[in-house]
C-alpha cells in the first residue's frame, strides 16, 4: 500500500466511522442472524493474491457490519454498556499507526511515560493515594489475575521456585465477577478453595460471614491469602464495604484486591467519592476506562500499593533496586510487572479522552447517566406490573416484570429480538431480573424512555 493509497482509503474509513457514529442509533442494536452466517458467506480459504481495498471495504460494509451487535448504540443497555468516544477512537487510530511496542522503557520511552502520567491523573481523580502504582492491562480480568498472583507471592513467596502449593484460599462475594474465579484458577487456587462469601439484603459482602469463613479455613489448616471486594458488582452494582473488609484483611495478613471495573469511575464525582472509602488500605484495585470512561476497548487500569510484590510475582530477573521508590518514575520497564512482554500503546487513547473531556466533561456524562437511571427507576417502581430488584446506586437499573421467571425471560427475548434495544438479565434473590445498564455516551433520557416504553408494550403479551 503506497502512502497515497493509504491516504485515500484512510479518508474513506474515517468518513465511514464518522457517519457510523452519527447514525448508529438507526441500526438494529443486535443482528438477526443465524450462527455460521458469516462463516458461510466468506470464502473457506484466504486469497492467493492480494485484493483491492475497495473490495475489502465493500465486504466489510455488506457482510461484516450487518452481523455485528452495536455496542456504540444509544439503546445498547446490556451487560455494562461501553462506548468509544470520538477522542478515544482518534487515540486508538494513532496508536495503531505508530504500532510501538512498549515492552521496555527504551523500546518507546514516551509510551511508557504516558502510561505513568495518565494513570497518575486518573488516580488523582479517583482520590487514590499517591503511592498507588498503576499499570495498564487489556482487561480487568487480566488485572485481577495479576493481583491474585501478587497475593500468592506475598503469602507464599517460595512457590515461585518450588511450585509446591499450600492449600491457599481466596474470598470474594457471591456476586463477584467470574473473572475473580478465573484469575484464582489461573494462579493455581483450586476451585474448591474459592469461597463465595454470602451478601446482605443489598447484595454487599457480609464482613461477618467473611471472617467466619476465614476462621474456619485457618482452623482446618488452610492458608487464606486473598480477599477480593467489589465496588459495583456485575449483577446489581452493589458496593462491598471496603473499610471493614480491609480491617479483616489486615488482621489475618491477607492481600485485598478491589474490583472497581465498572463503578470505580463514579468516584470521579465528589458525591460518589465515598464508594472508594477504605480503598487506600487495599493492596490493589482495578478500574476499566473501557467501561465507563469512554475509551474504546481494551484498556484497564490496575493499581497496586505494593509494586515490588507484583514485580516479584512475574519477573524472571532478580529485582533491581526498586525503581519507583524514589518517586522518580523515570525508567520503568512495565513488562516486568506483567506476564505479557509486548505492550500496546493503550494510554494514548486514555490521554486523548482525559484531555478532551476534562474532569468536568466526564462528570457531566456520568451524572446524566445516573440521573437517567434514577428517573427511569422511579417510573418502573410506579408501574403496577413491574418492580425494582436492587438499589440503584449508579447507572444500572435491575427490575422485573411481576410474573414468573419464564415471563421475564420471554420479555427479554422479545425486547432483544426487536432490534430496538438490548438488555441483559441476571438472577437476584433466586429470581430472573432484567438489567438496564446505562453507559453509552449517546444514551439520553429520551432513549432510555423509549426502551422502557418498548418493555411495557411487549410485557402486555408476556403473562
Ligand atoms: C465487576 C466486574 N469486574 C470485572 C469484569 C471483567 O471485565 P473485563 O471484560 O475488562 O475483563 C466485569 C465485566 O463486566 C465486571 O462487571
Amino acid at each position: 500500500m503506497t502512502p497515497e493509497e493509504f491516504r485515500k482509503s484512510g479518508h474513506e474509513v474515517v468518513d465511514w466511522i464518522a457517519d457510523y457514529l452519527r447514525d448508529v442509533g438507526t441500526l438494529p442494536v443486535s443482528p438477526n442472524v443465524k450462527p455460521g452466517a458469516l462463516i458461510d458467506a466468506l470464502p473457506s480459504s484466504a486469497p492467493e493474491t492480494g485484493e483491492p481495498m475497495d473490495a475489502i471495504l465493500k465486504d466489510f460494509r455488506d457482510l461484516i457490519v450487518p452481523g455485528l451487535t452495536h455496542w456504540n448504540h444509544p439503546r445498547f443497555l446490556a451487560y455494562f454498556a461501553i462506548s468509544a468516544s470520538g477522542p478515544g477512537i482518534l487515540g486508538e487510530m494513532l496508536a495503531a499507526g505508530l504500532n510501538v511496542n512498549q515492552l521496555l522503557w527504551k523500546t518507546s520511552p514516551a509510551a511508557t511515560e504516558l502510561e505513568l502520567v495518565t494513570l497518575g491523573w486518573l488516580r488523582q481523580w479517583l482520590g487514590l493515594p499517591e503511592e498507588f502504582f498503576g499499570i495498564i492491562h487489556d482487561t480487568a480480568s487480566t488485572g485481577t489475575m495479576h493481583a491474585i498472583l501478587a497475593a500468592r507471592e506475598a503469602a507464599a513467596p517460595g512457590i515461585r521456585h518450588s511450585g509446591e502449593f499450600p492449600a491457599l484460599t481466596l474470598y470474594a462475594s457471591e456476586h463477584a465477577h467470574s473473572s475473580v474465579d478465573k484469575g484464582a484458577l489461573a494462579v493455581g487456587t483450586g476451585l474448591a478453595h474459592i469461597r463465595h462469601v454470602p451478601s446482605d439484603a443489598e447484595f454487599r459482602m457480609s464482613p461477618a460471614a467473611l471472617e467466619s469463613l476465614i476462621q474456619a479455613d485457618v482452623a482446618s489448616a488452610k492458608k487464606p491469602f486473598c480477599i477480593v471486594a467489589t465496588v459495583g458488582t456485575t449483577s446489581a452494582a452493589s458496593v462491598d464495604p471496603i473499610r471493614p473488609i480491609a480491617e479483616i484483611a489486615a488482621r489475618y495478613g491477607l492481600w485485598l484486591h478491589v474490583d472497581a471495573a465498572y463503578a470505580g469511575t463514579a468516584a470521579i464525582l465528589e458525591e460518589h467519592r465515598h464508594i472508594l472509602d477504605g480503598a487506600h488500605l487495599a493492596d490493589s484495585l482495578v478500574v476499566n476506562p473501557h467501561k465507563w470512561l469512554f475509551a474504546p476497548v481494551d484498556i484497564s487500569a490496575l493499581y497496586t500499593r505494593r509494586p515490588e510484590v507484583m514485580r516479584r510475582a512475574v519477573a524472571l530477573t532478580d529485582a533491581p533496586p526498586y525503581l519507583l521508590a524514589d518517586g522518580a518514575h523515570r525508567e520503568v520497564n512495565l513488562s516486568e510487572y506483567s506476564l505479557a512482554l509486548g505492550r500496546r500503546f493503550r494510554s494514548l487513547k486514555l490521554w486523548f479522552v482525559l484531555r478532551s473531556f476534562g474532569r468536568q466533561g466526564i462528570a457531566e456524562v456520568l451524572r446524566r447517566h445516573m440521573d437517567a437511571a434514577q428517573t427511569i427507576a422511579q417510573e418502573i417502581a410506579a408501574h403496577p406490573d413491574f418492580e425494582i430488584a436492587a438499589p440503584v446506586l449508579f447507572s444500572l437499573v435491575c427490575f422485573r416484570y411481576k410474573g414468573s421467571d419464564e415471563d421475564n425471560r420471554r420479555l427479554l427475548e422479545q425486547v432483544n429480538a426487536s432490534g430496538e434495544a438490548l438488555l441483559s438479565s441476571t438472577v437476584l434473590n433466586k429470581q430472573v431480573v432484567l438489567r438496564m445498564a446505562i453507559g453509552n455516551i449517546g444514551t439520553t433520557m429520551d432513549e432510555v424512555r423509549r426502551v422502557w416504553a418498548l418493555v411495557v408494550r411487549l410485557s402486555r403479551h408476556a403473562g
